[in-house]
């Protein structure tokens, strides 16, 4: 369904002036309704500290859609974005998908408007279609295989030398992985606001200054930045790099939110947030902060707002989704 049509029907119901009282304990309650509706809590990491908190998996993307693929939970509760909810939603027909706040999307996904993409693909019919999974299902559904960024160099290279690609919808990513994996992919022309804001001016002076700590970005960022970087990864490798590596500071270039689970798993570590290009906390997606607790723990009391998705569609969608998974299960992939 249209999201468009599906707020201004919460709207009418009344659901989006619902209030959480002051009084509520809301970690006990979303607890409580765990149990009561047999339901999973799946949590990205750009999510705020709180909704990390309770959450039963924290992931990347990666992670995420290979939990979503194995859970036995009757209900999934997506603390992330519409693309990942979707996501959970195209691997389980059969069970309730719910996204705290409907309007969180993604500038990335929005980037690539299933029209115009399809005329860009009819364009290049030689061309195989890998899109990182950071699409709406409609692009999905235009795909051959999806990628994220702890698979995408795994996911290129299982695909013959001589076969032409085309990448979308991240320009960023998809220049990084034509420099790491040698090939000549097409991209389209998109990018995620956060990782696109990054000063490259202000990340310089910050070496400068704390010369003994080690600068890591997400590969969404553009090819200046990760020039700079000692280390690229997906969210997930990153944390696992702050754990593993000797350096006792790093300067993180991507949402905010990872910081949590860093200053968790390292407590006697420093993490800088990489700053961005102005005055404000634009590295905090303004998407993933949409989710609140308080908003989580109404969308599992009245099981709403639920993702729908018309069948043909999910289907469509759901084999590249597919091939990445048995992609990254032979190539031992985890998230
Ligand atoms: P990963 O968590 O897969 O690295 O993706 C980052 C991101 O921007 C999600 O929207
Ligand atoms: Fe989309 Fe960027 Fe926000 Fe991730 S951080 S959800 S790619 S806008």
């Amino acid at each position: 369904m249209n999201i468009d049509i599906a707020i201004e029907q919460l709207n009418k119901r009344g659901y989006l002036d619902l209030e959480v009282p002051a009084t509520l304990d809301v970690f006990a309650e979303i607890e409580r309704l765990k149990v009561e509706k047999n339901a999973i809590v799946l949590a990205h990491y750009y999510q705020e500290p709180d909704i990390q908190d309770v959450a039963d998996y924290i992931g990347d993307s990666l992670g995420l859609a290979q939990k979503a693929a194995q859970t036995s939970a009757d209900m999934i509760v997506f603390a992330g974005v519409h693309f990942m909810a979707e996501t959970a939603k195209i691997l389980n027909p059969t069970k309730k998908v719910l996204l705290p706040d409907l309007k969180a999307g993604c500038s990335l996904a929005d980037s690539a408007p299933a029209g115009l993409f399809k005329a860009f693909k009819d364009k290049h019919p030689d061309h195989l279609v890998v899109s990182y999974i950071n699409c709406t299902a409609e692009i999905k559904a235009l795909s051959d295989i999806i990628c994220t960024s702890s698979n995408a160099k795994a996911i290129i290279e299982s695909i013959p030398e001589d076969q032409p690609i085309i990448f979308a919808p991240d320009k960023n990513l998809g220049a990084y992985l034509n420099k790491q994996t040698g090939r000549n992919m097409l991209l389209w022309n998109g990018a995620c606001m956060v990782h696109e804001i990054f000063s490259l001016e202000k990340i310089t002076r910050l070496k400068v200054r704390h010369p003994e700590a080690k600068f890591i970005a997400h590969p969404e960022c553009e090819e200046a930045v990760l020039n700079l970087a000692d280390y690229i990864g997906s969210t997930t490798q990153l944390l696992k790099y702050t754990q593993e590596d000797s350096a006792n500071s790093f300067i993180v270039a991507t949402e905010t939110g990872i910081l949590h689970q860093m200053a968790i798993s390292s407590p006697n570590k420093t993490f800088i947030p990489a700053p961005p290009n102005n005055s404000c906390a634009c590295n905090d997606c303004p998407h993933m902060k949409l989710n609140t607790l308080e908003k989580l723990y109404l969308c599992m009391e009245y099981e709403l707002p639920e993702i729908q998705m018309e069948e043909t569609l999910r289907v469509q969608a759901k084999q590249p989704i597919d091939r990445m998974l048995e992609i990254s299960k032979k190539a031992g992939l985890l998230g």
